[in-house]
């Protein structure tokens, strides 16, 4: 880094510490998020474990670093608190693959059904969902419910598909996907495998079928972390966004991780440029104008809050 950019990023840094302390802020990044940005957390973390925290936090602004879905489930869990998300055009492409009215009539169609809706999805569709999961709960969710129980699982297509080989269920799935799960190639990945003989291939369950049939370790961010940081294994390939190789060669610096490939990818990853979004500039301009705030319409909060609710209950 030039030498310009870098005493712009240390006074960034410094002035992010100050209005942090100054404001009751609490700062969360997703794995996902850039580097710069996960080092100046308080907290990083799944999907769930960001929803955990906001439910516990007696900060007064929330900053949530990582895009617009869990921004709106940190309002709707604390609706008195300040919730921004450094860029709120930062969205997600398998939620914007769930419309809510579309989502509403498939419901409707089968009143006979529990309905699981995966948190990448927007309040509107949570408002039409009974139990909300996140890839790290969704099988020990769908676990406790009797085995007979009828379901509706959206919007991930291929998180269903893992969850129901794993459950030996026959959800109903909505075909919804990530653009940037979906994309990884099996051949490339085949072939890093014949390359690096010795290297455990960890799978985010928003990939398709055949890689969770090739993985050492599927599961959400947070287990994949897990599973890196406890198996023997000394090498890595990793077939989610890019980002948690942050975290994931913090945590072992001595191990080595590599980032799988998408099908049309030039280069060694695969970044959601949505988590991209944020930039540490864009968090301290958010901590200092205090905005913009992410607000969720109150009676779609008051009926999204519910399963929300269910799923920190049951996920205990
Ligand atoms: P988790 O952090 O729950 O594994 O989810 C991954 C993801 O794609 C978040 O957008
Ligand atoms: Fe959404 Fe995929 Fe980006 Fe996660 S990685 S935020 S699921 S688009």
């Amino acid at each position: 880094m030039a030498a310009q950019d870098q005493a712009e990023q240390d006074r960034l840094r410094e002035e992010i510490e100050r209005l942090r302390k100054e404001k009751n802020a609490l700062i969360m990044a997703h794995y996902y998020q850039r580097d710069e940005i996960q080092e100046i957390a308080d907290f990083i973390g799944d999907s769930l474990a960001l929803a955990r925290k906001a439910a516990e936090t007696d900060a007064d602004i929330i900053v949530m670093c990582g895009v617009h879905f869990m921004g709106e489930t940190a309002k709707i869990l604390c609706p008195d608190k300040k919730v921004l998300v450094p860029d709120l055009k930062a969205g997600c492409s398998l939620a914007d693959s769930c419309d809510p009215e579309e989502f509403a009539a498939f419901v409707a169609e089968h009143p006979d059904h529990t309905v699981i809706s995966y948190v990448n999805t927007s309040a509107a569709v949570k408002a039409h969902t009974d139990i909300v999961v996140t890839s790290g709960n969704a099988r020990k969710i769908v676990e406790s419910l009797p085995a007979d129980e009828k379901i509706i699982f959206g919007p991930d297509h291929n998180l269903g598909e893992y969850i129901n080989s794993v459950t030996g269920r026959n959800m109903l799935l909505w075909n919804g996907a990530c653009h940037v799960h979906d994309r990884f190639s099996l051949e490339k990945i085949v072939e890093m495998k014949r390359e690096h003989p010795g290297a455990k291939v960890l799978v985010h369950p928003e990939c398709r079928r055949p890689l969770q049939l090739i993985a050492d370790k599927v599961g959400s961010t947070a287990a994949l972390l897990d599973f890196a940081r406890t198996d023997e294994a000394q090498e890595f390939i990793v077939v989610t966004e890019s980002g948690i190789l942050f975290e994931m060669r913090n945590k072992c610096p001595e191990k080595t991780f590599l980032a799988a490939p998408a099908e049309d990818a030039e280069c060694q990853c695969n970044e959601c440029d949505y988590m991209k979004m944020n930039t540490l500039r864009k968090v301290y301009e958010a901590l200092r104008d205090e905005r913009p705030e992410i607000e969720v319409d109150a009676e779609i909060a008051k009926k999204a809050i519910r399963p929300i609710e269910r799923m920190l209950e049951l996920s205990k």
